[in-house]
């Protein structure tokens, strides 16, 4: 203890003023730290037995625990806040955490915590507002003690939460607001809510988990609510029938469940609602009459549900929309009659796959901030007019599988948007993916786009393109070299993109980055004939070839065998003799593979893994023989693994325009051709083709 006043007051008069100076700053220090309390000593130990301090980056190296970082007292010296987020902590969650009891604060999200909560963890938390342990690695059944009646924030989401929510554990939470047990293991039934004992609930979030059951009643007294996910789980049954009482919801998140029956006319009681997300559900009837009552509606996400009929003409009084995605439903009618031109703030427009009729809606043209339009596998018909130009943003455009018509008018058109060659040429330089499968095309594939430094992905799949196998293509560069592959645009799609699977059928494989694409080369059913190069072996990034159902012939290359990234090799249905090359199994990483239908010879490469595949990938060949197909081979004759000479085929332009013709004078109009083209569907290929689309950045600016 300091010097006292009094001890002061009794020094002889010869004293300098700065000795005096100096006894007052010691008073005043001591007065200073006897109101700071110290931390008291339990919490003190309490704090250090709680974490590994060493392999944290914490630096809790002072006296007193109540100026270690994260650290708060009360004036009694008993800590109240512990917030350490990031903090690299490591190791379970301690029983001596429970000592702290007068924490109303504890944060501890994105840490390395593991193991399981004490089932009476809050007991002695009783004075705990908010609580965070997100991003951690906690496992386990949660608390069966129910968090104290002064909760107010409960985040333990992105852990590994399992079991169910013990039904009591909201009972007693009369300030709750926010409840967040996202991406855990939960499962069970989502608990009852009462608000009439939690009046303050704002948010809750229940979203990826495996929650089942129906959605509990009691919403619907949440008079505070403003966000309710609980999408990515298995919940049945309809939405719940109060939830329009809930006039404060401002987001419904739900989908990946799989919710049934209507959505219903109620919902358009929410004038507050900005966010309807219930896509990949089995909703089905119509979309509530008065939906336009919903003016601050900004996004109205159902694609993959069973919802039918008409559109609700007041669809078009919600002027806030952005992102209208309807696709994958059986909506039917003439688009036509719809009036676009309120929804000026519209961004994305997916109403693919469905059966709407009628010419395209020139209103849509009325949309300035479209970046994104897909009416594609519909009935729609007509032509694209001249306005479509004035849609300044517009980069992603796909109108195929329609019944389009006048493809030569809707080129001219779109030739209009770019009329300086080196611009779009520099635009096409950029071009990633390129997809005109399913459309009327013909004549030869165009060798530039092998110049194409980025181009990956060419899909041509069901044409009726004839001459050889370009060799230009076995240069592309994104395809030959690391280096040129990482120097690809790895954006995202403005709407994602479907593809059916080709291994696991009636299954889609959905694309939202560009990056996920495969490495393609896919010309399947087509006309194409010559050879297979022997320089294709260059294209050492290549996971898909397929060149099935064609004309090719000749033996096939043994260069193949340097594609080690090959996934998928498909050479049948065409016209190759020879043996199989041995070295093919050299393709570890192949899981889909067929050279049936061809004229081949000889062994099945023995003791390979090309015997690990079906026998009908090798079936339609009448010399093939050995394991896996039935017949045993006889001796061996000599001379059947010759190689025969190239067969030079004459170029063949067909009857129709010269592709190559066409794409050079129309510049990149190319691409849209696979848009708008010729539109005749076929359920039997293999791909579905969707759309085009070519670099993501700066794809199409008119
Ligand atoms: C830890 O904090 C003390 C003061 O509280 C400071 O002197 C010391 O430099 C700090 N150490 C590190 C490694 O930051
Ligand atoms: C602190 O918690 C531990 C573990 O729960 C307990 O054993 C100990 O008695 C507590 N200490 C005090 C001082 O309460
Ligand atoms: C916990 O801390 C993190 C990081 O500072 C912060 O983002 C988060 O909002 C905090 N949690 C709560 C419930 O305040
Ligand atoms: C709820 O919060 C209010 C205001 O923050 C507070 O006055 C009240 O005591 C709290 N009630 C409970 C039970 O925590
Ligand atoms: C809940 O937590 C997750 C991360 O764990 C976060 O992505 C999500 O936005 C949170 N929900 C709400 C409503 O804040
Ligand atoms: C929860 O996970 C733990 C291991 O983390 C396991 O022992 C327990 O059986 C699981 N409980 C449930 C209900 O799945
Ligand atoms: C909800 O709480 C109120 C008030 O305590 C009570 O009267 C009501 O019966 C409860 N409702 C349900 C469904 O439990
Ligand atoms: C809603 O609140 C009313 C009035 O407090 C109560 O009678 C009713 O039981 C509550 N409903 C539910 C489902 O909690
Ligand atoms: C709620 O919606 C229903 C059906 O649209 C309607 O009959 C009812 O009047 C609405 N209630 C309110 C308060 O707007
Ligand atoms: C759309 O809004 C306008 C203006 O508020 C209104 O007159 C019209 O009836 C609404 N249309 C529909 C179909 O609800
Ligand atoms: C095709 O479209 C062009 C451009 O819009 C137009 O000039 C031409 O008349 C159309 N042809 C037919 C047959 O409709
Ligand atoms: C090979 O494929 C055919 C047709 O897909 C199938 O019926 C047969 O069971 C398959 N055989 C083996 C051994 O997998």
């Amino acid at each position: 203890m300091p010097l006292s006043t009094r001890t002061m007051a009794l020094q002889p008069k010869h004293l300098t003023r700065s000795y005096v100076l100096l006894l007052f700053i010691l008073f005043i220090t001591s007065f200073i730290s006897t109101t700071h309390a110290a931390c008291s000593k339990m919490d003190q130990h309490s704090l250090f037995s709680s974490f590994d301090i060493a392999s944290s980056s914490l630096n809790w190296t002072s006296q007193d625990c109540c100026r270690w970082e994260g650290i708060t007292c009360d004036p009694a010296g008993r800590v109240t806040r512990l917030l350490l987020p990031s903090k690299r902590l490591k190791g379970v969650i301690s029983p001596f955490l429970g000592n702290l009891t007068h924490l109303s604060h504890l944060n501890l999200s994105h840490n390395i915590l593991y193991g399981h909560l004490e089932a009476g963890f809050f007991l002695s938390l009783s004075r705990l507002q908010i609580l965070d342990l997100s991003y951690n690695l906690l496992s386990g059944e949660l608390p069966l003690s129910p968090p104290p009646i002064y909760i107010r924030i409960v985040d333990l989401s992105s852990n590994q939460f399992n079991g169910t929510i013990p039904p009591s554990f909201l009972q007693r939470a009369w300030n709750l607001s926010n409840l967040n047990v996202s991406n855990n293991l939960l499962k069970g039934q989502i608990p009852s809510f009462n608000c009439s004992y939690s009046p303050f609930l704002r948010s809750l979030d229940f979203s990826h988990n495996d929650f089942s059951g129906i959605i509990p009643l009691g919403l619907g007294n949440c008079s505070k609510l403003e966000l309710f996910r609980a999408g990515f789980n298995n919940l049945l049954g309809t939405l719940p029938s109060d939830i329009h009482k809930a006039r404060a919801l401002e987001e419904v998140s739900l989908p990946s469940n799989k919710l049934s029956g209507a959505i219903g006319e109620n919902i358009a009681n929410l004038t507050n609602l900005a966010i309807l997300d219930l896509y990949s559900n089995q909703l089905s009837g119509t979309l509530p009459l008065h939906i336009g009552k919903l003016s601050r509606l900004k996004f109205i996400i159902l694609h993959f549900n069973n919802l039918e009929s008409f559109l609700p003409p007041s669809l078009m009084n919600c002027s806030s929309l952005t992102e209208l995605n309807l696709g994958f439903n059986q909506l039917e009618g003439d688009l036509s009659v719809l009036n676009f031109s309120k929804l000026t703030q519209l961004i994305k427009l997916d109403l693919m796959s469905n059966h709407f009729t009628g010419p395209l809606p020139t209103s849509v043209y009325s949309c300035k901030s479209l970046i994104a339009l897909r009416l594609s596998s519909n009935d729609l018909e007509g032509q694209i007019q001249h306005e479509i130009l004035s849609l300044k943003s517009l980069s992603f455009l796909s109108l195929s599988f329609s019944r389009l018509t006048n493809v030569t008018g809707a080129m001219k058109i779109l030739k209009d948007c770019e009329r300086k060659v080196p611009v779009w040429l520099s635009k096409l330089k950029k071009m990633e993916v390129f997809d005109l499968s399913a459309n009327r095309l013909t004549g030869s594939i165009p060798g530039w786009l092998g110049t194409l430094p980025s181009l990956y992905f060419i899909n041509l799949d069901d044409n009726f393109i004839s001459g050889e196998f370009p060799k230009e293509l076995c240069r592309l560069k994104a395809l030959r070299s690391e280096k040129a592959a990482t120097q690809t645009d790895h954006g995202d799609f403005e709407l994602p993109i479907y593809y059916r699977s080709v291994n696991v059928s009636a299954s889609m494989l959905q694309y939202k980055y560009l990056s996920n694409m495969p490495p393609t080369i896919s010309l399947r059913n087509n006309s194409l004939s010559g050879n297979i190069p022997r320089d294709i072996g260059q294209l050492q990034l290549l996971h898909r070839l397929d060149i099935g159902f064609n004309n090719f012939s000749g033996n096939i290359p043994h260069q193949i065998s340097n594609l080690r990234n090959l996934e998928i090799l498909d050479i049948s249905g065409n016209h190759l003799f020879g043996e199989i090359p041995a070295s093919l199994s050299n393709l570890n990483f192949l899981s889909s593979f067929s050279v049936a239908y061809n004229n081949l010879q000889g062994q099945i490469p023995l003791g390979t893994q090309l015997q690990g595949f079906n026998a009908t990938a090798f079936e339609g060949n009448p010399g093939l023989c050995g394991s896996p197909l039935p017949n045993k081979c006889p001796k061996k004759s000599p001379g059947d693994s010759d190689t025969t000479k190239d067969r030079e085929d004459v170029h063949d332009s067909g009857n129709g325009i010269p592709w190559l013709q066409i794409s050079v004078s129309l510049g990149f109009i190319v691409g849209f051709w696979g848009v708008c083209g010729p539109l005749a569907l076929s359920r039997s290929w293999r791909y579905t083709y969707f759309e085009f689309f070519s670099n993501i950045a700066d794809r199409f600016v008119c």
